[in-house]
């Protein structure tokens, strides 16, 4: 018997519920040229973001994680060694221009600042980018798009990107998502029902409330959605919520057993 023919399923969009009009502005920058800067929260759906933004307009997504140790070499790319002698590797930046994708640099502000220097020359007018180890000027096509992340609670993008670079930015603001639309989130990411997700939205709404604690940051959705997968896993909805969400937040055990207080007012009601 003849195997049924394969038929190419188009990928699903990731799925992302919209706050306001996030989705009409990327587009708009990226007919344009545009790169786009998302400040937020962590956990609140920037990366969601533009995971959906990316199927959307049908680009390929370059992700790259910044940190302290991230090098303008790392993003443009290094000469290895072969048997046939030298040859030339992109790094995810140049690989992203080459190929007309979206490249999306997650907490810009954690690389060396060696790095400004070749994002600016990027989002100036002409869209370069330099590899001058190679000798060559990359000239951005209209299909590439810049996307950058930090997180205003605990990063400082005012020292961290020149303001010549800053300025050309499209900024799009993120925070926890309206409470109903958060439940909504919850319920479909985690595959809850809607009273166990507007439980687990209250309970967030408390914590987030509650600065007492001095917590270094308030549980995001994904905390939420942690904790729901947990829950619909049936692990008790206490015990979910402690090591999908208190555990996670802090590591002092006064402080979980206080949080923990607030998780049982919750639940009990
Ligand atoms: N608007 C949203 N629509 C759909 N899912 C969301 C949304 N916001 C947050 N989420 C959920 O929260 C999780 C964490 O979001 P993520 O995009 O990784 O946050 P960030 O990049 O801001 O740290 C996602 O994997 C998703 O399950
Ligand atoms: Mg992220």
């Amino acid at each position: 018997m003849s195997a049924l023919p394969l038929q190419a399923q188009p990928e699903p969009l990731p799925v992302y519920q919209p706050s306001g009009q996030e989705i009409p502005l990327f587009e708009a920058a990226y007919r344009h040229g545009l790169p786009v800067l998302l400040k937020g929260p962590t956990g609140c759906g920037k990366t969601r973001f533009v995971e959906h933004m990316a199927a959307r307009l049908r680009r390929p997504l370059v992700t790259v994680s910044c940190h302290d140790d991230l090098s303008a070499t790392d993003l443009l790319g290094r000469h290895l060694i072969g048997q046939d002698g030298t040859y030339w590797v992109d790094g995810p930046l140049a690989h992203a221009v080459r190929t007309g994708s979206i490249c999306y640099l997650d907490e810009v502000v954690e690389a060396r600042k060696d790095t400004t220097v070749i994002l600016h020359a990027l989002t100036d007018d002409r869209r370069m980018l330099p590899i001058e180890r190679t000798g060559e000027c990359l000239s951005a096509p209209p299909e590439f798009m810049l996307v950058v992340s930090y997180n205003p609670g605990y990063q400082q993008l005012l020292k961290g990107l020149k303001p010549s670079t800053r300025q050309r930015f499209v900024s799009l603001s993120f925070g926890f998502p309206e409470a109903r639309r958060e439940a909504s989130i919850v319920e479909t990411e985690a595959g809850i029902d809607a009273a166990a997700a507007r439980r687990l939205v209250s309970l967030a709404k408390a914590l987030r409330a509650s600065a007492e604690y001095d917590l270094e940051e308030a549980p995001g959705t994904r905390l939420l959605v942690s904790a729901g997968k947990l829950i619909a896993a049936g692990i008790a909805p206490r015990e979910a919520c402690r090591v999908g969400m208190l555990e996670c937040l802090s590591d002092d055990p006064g402080v979980i057993s206080a949080l923990g207080d607030i998780v049982d007012a919750v639940f009990e009601a």
